[in-house]
């Protein structure tokens, strides 16, 4: 059990950005590189969980001993989410775009022949927001719902309105006001729960994954115990 202390749970991880398509060619997207979310869900799976990992379109390896289901758009993350539901523990760590494109071009939107007509103009649709759906009360919330808030300013304040709003019960904050965390090796990050603010090192993205699994092990046991 000490080895193994995830053992016959299931973890959901989203990971990556997501791409929402302009036309066949072209999309909106974001700079996230998936490296959090996917150590995430290897650091699960270390320890004994059974892993889905819902991944946006990212340039890493898929984790070893992990399901990933490789997804574009927010609308498909959510429904991949749901079809992987029950599950202990879901940890929202993919940058979800806001806003999806109304009506995606069916084929290629091309410019006009004399080169100065006026610009297409792009119609703006909200996604839905993973981590609040999956956080939502019901008979599938998972026992842990974890998000993170990326900041550039105000970060524990406007991490903890996130949390109230978004209804999870962690936020993992990370101020991302240097530029150096999308991509970058390290990260620092807050985290938040009911009971207070821990402020952890900087650490290796892999090892917040590992001390993240380990907190999550620990707080399922506790849940199952009582
Ligand atoms: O609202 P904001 O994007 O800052 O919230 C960040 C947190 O919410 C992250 O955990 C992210 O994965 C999650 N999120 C989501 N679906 C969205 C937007 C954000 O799951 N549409």
């Amino acid at each position: 059990a000490a080895q193994w202390p995830l053992s016959g749970r299931h973890a959901l991880v989203t990971s990556g950005p997501t791409h929402e398509p302009i036309d066949p060619v072209r999309y909106i997207g974001n700079r996230s590189s998936g490296r959090q979310g996917h150590a995430i869900a290897a650091a699960l799976a270390h320890l004994g969980a059974r892993v889905t990992l819902v991944s946006g379109p990212v340039s890493l390896p898929d984790p070893r001993g992990v399901q990933v289901v490789k997804v574009a758009t927010a609308r498909e993350m959510l429904a991949a989410c749901q079809s992987a539901l029950p599950a202990d523990v879901a940890v929202c760590a993919a940058a979800v775009a806001d806003w999806g494109i109304a009506n995606p071009a069916p084929a290629k939107i091309k410019k006009g022949p004399s080169g100065d007509e006026a610009p297409p103009v792009l119609s703006l649709v909200p996604n839905p927001d993973i981590l609040a759906t999956l956080a939502a009360p019901g008979p599938r919330r998972p026992a842990l719902v974890v998000g993170f808030a990326a900041e550039t300013d105000a970060l524990l304040p406007h991490a903890r309105a996130k949390h109230q709003r978004k209804g999870c019960d962690w936020i993992l904050a990370n101020d991302v006001a240097g530029g150096g965390v999308f991509g970058a090796d390290k990260n620092t990050v807050h985290l938040l729960t009911s009971s207070g603010t821990e402020d952890w090192p900087t650490m290796d993205k892999e090892a917040v994954a590992s001390r993240l699994a380990e907190r999550i092990a620990q707080t399922l046991a506790d849940l199952s115990a009582r």
